[in-house]
């Protein structure tokens, strides 16, 4: 079967507006007037953990908020009572760094867990400052993964077959994906149950979903049939700018409720975070950002319960 993708992400693919100002038709400045006002269930307590349900964050562009909603997203679940395991799998671990952990300095990473037998992964784990919540550390060596595991069998399942062990022990993994379509990404789309994109409010990242979501159909097809989209994420949202505001309107056009009624906002706080090494829903508890990813994390979790 061939997929007409011009035509499947047709929205996602036209020419940007003028730049703002020239268009003057601006729309509402309160993001969710676009995306939606559901209600949001609040999250019941679990008797019991797992099985976990995995998701990818994925662009393969950078700067679109992959590591900070990991981080964050990861952060507003545990807050919840749930156990997760947020995954780096970018060699420049910036997820580490997220949590005030220097990836270079340690000897064991996830490259051990792909690339070594009799590697346990409970002596790669690392715990952080938020109770229940765990990372799976990567740095630099990850990159030579990408080449080494060209030549190996079943190469596309090397992560998935990582992860086995503790899949009955989490309620989220959560996989921090690099900036690329690469092996590493194709792995991480491979273990997921579904996959979560960040999207840049800003015309030109549109056209990159597009691709993206044209890679995830071929996994589909041919590695992780009952692979899904688990949501589209606006991220950097600016309401004074009418262009952020469109952008946002098309994503909806093209995705319907798939996109999350929670929209980031572009904050300092966000930078903040990382120089503190913590998610900001602990460094900054009341700040708005940091109440945008507890409502995001109720919507997973109420998209999860209706899955169930
Ligand atoms: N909502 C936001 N507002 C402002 N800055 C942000 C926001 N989200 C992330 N950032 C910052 O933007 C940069 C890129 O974000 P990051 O999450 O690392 O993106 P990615 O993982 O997709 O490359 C980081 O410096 C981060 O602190
Ligand atoms: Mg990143």
């Amino acid at each position: 079967m061939t997929v007409d993708n011009d035509d499947k992400w047709a929205a996602l693919r036209q020419t940007p507006p003028p730049p703002d100002g020239s268009d003057g038709e601006a729309g509402p400045a309160d993001p969710e007037a676009y995306t939606g006002k559901r209600d949001i269930p609040q999250p019941q307590p679990l008797e019991r953990h797992g099985p976990a349900r995995v998701i990818a964050m994925a662009n393969q562009k950078g700067g679109v908020g992959k590591t900070t909603s990991t981080i964050n997203l990861g952060a507003a679940l545990a807050e919840y009572g749930r156990k997760v395991l947020l995954v780096d799998f970018d060699p420049q671990g910036a997820l580490c760094v997220g949590f005030g952990v220097n990836p270079h300095t340690l000897d064991l990473t996830i490259y051990n867990l792909l690339m070594q037998d009799g590697v346990n992964i409970e002596d790669v784990v690392i715990k952080t400052n938020v109770a229940g919540l765990h990372v799976l550390p990567a740095n630099i060596d990850l990159s030579a993964a990408e080449i080494q595991l060209v030549n190996e069998v079943a190469r596309e399942q090397t992560l998935t077959r990582v992860l086995r062990p503790v899949m009955s022990e989490y309620d989220f993994i959560i996989i921090d994906c690099q900036p690329s379509l690469g092996l590493l990404t194709v792995n991480a789309l491979t273990a997921a149950h579904g996959v979560l994109v960040p999207l840049e409010c800003e015309f030109f990242s549109l056209r990159g979903v597009a691709l993206l979501l044209d890679t995830v159909d071929k996994v589909r097809e041919r590695l992780n049939f009952d692979l899904e989209l688990e949501g589209i994420l606006a991220t950097m949202y600016d309401s004074r700018t009418t262009h952020c505001r469109q952008v946002l309107q098309r994503v909806v056009e093209a995705f319907g409720d798939r996109v999350y009624q929670t929209v980031i906002t572009r904050t300092v706080r966000f930078p903040e975070t990382t120089v503190a090494g913590e998610p900001i829903t602990t460094w900054a508890p009341a700040s708005s950002g940091a109440r945008a990813y507890r409502q995001l994390a109720r919507e997973v979790l109420a998209a999860h319960d209706l899955r169930r």
